[in-house]
């Protein structure tokens, strides 16, 4: 049987969409999977589909999605170039005095879509991943992440790879003024870094990035010390989670 990289995520996305007792698969009827180059060395992965995603099928495509357009325009990046797609595959919601709300994942939700997630990064392997929000970082950079502090920064993950985090869209639409102002700006500049890296690694040909990290190592897979702080979900619901 084929085994290209299309071919292995098409296989992926086929099995979660005909996974009837996944959690989530109950209350949300449409898969979000991934999408763009899946050979790019670049990864961008956010928290999950909200739904204008779920209504549409694909990842980002509501405000937040116009907001990551309009930041990666600026610095200069297509969706076309770069994989993205987000931890959860399904969307998150729940009832909150009458209106559907989009939630956090709870433990046993997201332990399930780590496991694909990890799936599907093994499939793309990507050199660079860029986390939008703190699920994300939480869940491939350490838990207990802390976006105003740690930002911006670059982690080692398996096989080489750079993992680095950076606001969420969602989370930057609810702020205003000069708040805004100021988190856009550290937004751009964490994406004109991950950018120029990603340059480079474009670069090279693609024997060289397309590397295969090793099996069962994608989640958290941050290097011994960079695993900090205790406690999943408790850790993750600070402002920064998406609404
Ligand atoms: N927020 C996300 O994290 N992902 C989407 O696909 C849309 C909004």
């Amino acid at each position: 049987m084929e085994r290209t990289v299309e071919a292995e995520l098409q296989r992926l996305r086929k099995e979660i969409e005909e996974c009837r007792v996944s959690p989530l698969a109950e209350s949300s009827p449409r898969v979000v999977f991934g999408e763009g180059d899946p050979l790019s060395p670049m990864t961008i992965v956010g928290e999950g589909p909200g739904e204008r995603e779920e209504q549409e099928g694909r990842p980002f495509v509501g405000r937040a999605g116009q907001l990551l357009d309009k930041v990666m325009a600026t610095v200069g990046l297509t969706r076309g170039e770069i994989w993205l797609t987000n931890v959860l595959k399904r969307r998150a919601f729940e009832m909150v005095e009458g209106r559907v709300k989009n939630r956090l994942p709870r433990a046993n939700e997201l332990a399930v879509y780590k496991e694909l997630l990890d799936r599907e990064l093994r499939i793309v392997s990507p050199r660079l991943i860029l986390c939008l929000g703190n699920l994300a970082a939480n869940v491939l950079i350490h838990r207990g992440f802390r976006m105003t502090k740690e930002h911006g920064q670059w982690f080692s993950g398996v096989s080489g790879r750079k993992l680095m985090a950076t606001f969420h869209p969602a989370y930057i639409l609810r702020l205003e003024g000069a708040e805004f102002d100021e988190i856009m700006r550290q937004t751009v500049d964490d994406f004109t870094a991950a950018a120029t890296d990603y340059r480079v690694l474009r670069e090279q040909s693609p024997a060289d990035i397309h590397q295969q990290p090793a099996a069962g190592k994608e989640s958290r897979d941050t290097q011994p010390g960079g695993n900090r702080g205790r406690g999943y979900p408790s850790s993750l619901l600070g402002r920064e989670s998406k609404s």
